[in-house]
């Protein structure tokens, strides 16, 4: 049984202020229990006191939205693997489709630092996905076929353990528009299978697959619920603490 995995990607919002309100809040709506696997991932400002404020729990951890892959030196505005990890950080969010498309990210930089994070023991949350013209196209397979393939280039079965994917149709981020159940759910099994061919049927069986894009409380269950959707990245409804807990207590067992 895979455990699911629900982590707010709170973007370009949430100052140390904010971040505290929000925990004071989320924390008591959500008992820190061991059904689900929560994951926090503020801008990078407000990790230390993120990670301050979540020392005493088990099941909700840290995550950055981004990182460089290198571990130190002139590379003015970037933060390293090591500075997080410093930070309590376990996850990192790396090939955001706002990343891909606002700064450039190609995949071959994503494998970069896919690679970073194992090195520092960070467990990547890889982004794929297709804009609104690629999926009308015919496309999505394509698309998803090459990101998957570019972005986990030379990563082995122990690794691929370790990652998490998230299948972000672009379409669908910030647009209020969701996939229905039934196309984020085939997508989520082609995803699946390409996993087994970069590696083997059982690793991919294994790893986790979040759906993101306009994730609501009231669409979350029906989504969490598809047989491959093994959580869930959250943007826009993450910001709020009782919409965000609503979706965390969907994707429990019996949520
Ligand atoms: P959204 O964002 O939930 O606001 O659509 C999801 C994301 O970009 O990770």
């Amino acid at each position: 049984m895979r455990k699911k995995i629900i982590a707010a990607n709170w973007k370009m919002h949430m100052t140390q202020s904010e971040s505290e309100a929000f925990l004071t809040t989320f924390l008591r709506e959500i008992e820190d229990n061991d059904t689900v696997e929560v994951v926090i991932v503020p801008p990078f400002t407000s990790i230390p006191k993120v990670s301050e404020l979540l020392t005493q729990t088990q099941n909700i951890k840290v995550g950055a939205q981004n990182m460089y892959w290198e571990r130190s030196g002139a590379f003015t505005g970037e933060i390293s693997p090591a500075m997080l990890r410093e930070l309590f950080v376990r996850y990192v969010v790396l090939g955001h489709s706002e990343r891909r498309a606002i700064f450039g990210e190609t995949d071959e930089i994503v494998n970069r630092k896919v690679h970073a994070a194992y090195e520092e023991v960070l467990r990547p949350i890889v982004c794929v996905g297709e804009t609104l013209g690629q999926r009308e196209k015919g496309d999505v397979e394509k698309v998803l076929s090459t990101q998957l393939r570019g972005s986990l280039a030379n990563v082995g079965a122990k690794e691929l353990h370790e990652t998490v994917i998230a299948y972000e149709p672009v379409w669908a981020i910030g647009t209020g528009k969701t996939a229905s159940a039934a196309e984020a759910q085939k997508a989520h099994a082609f995803i699946r299978k390409t996993l087994a061919e970069l590696t083997d049927e059982a690793t991919a069986d294994k790893v986790r697959i979040q759906y993101g894009g306009s994730v609501k409380p009231d669409n979350a269950h029906e989504l969490l619920t598809q047989p491959d959707i093994d959580g869930a990245l959250v943007g826009g409804a993450s910001l709020d603490p009782r919409s965000f807990a609503q979706i965390v207590k969907a994707g429990a067992p019996n949520g």
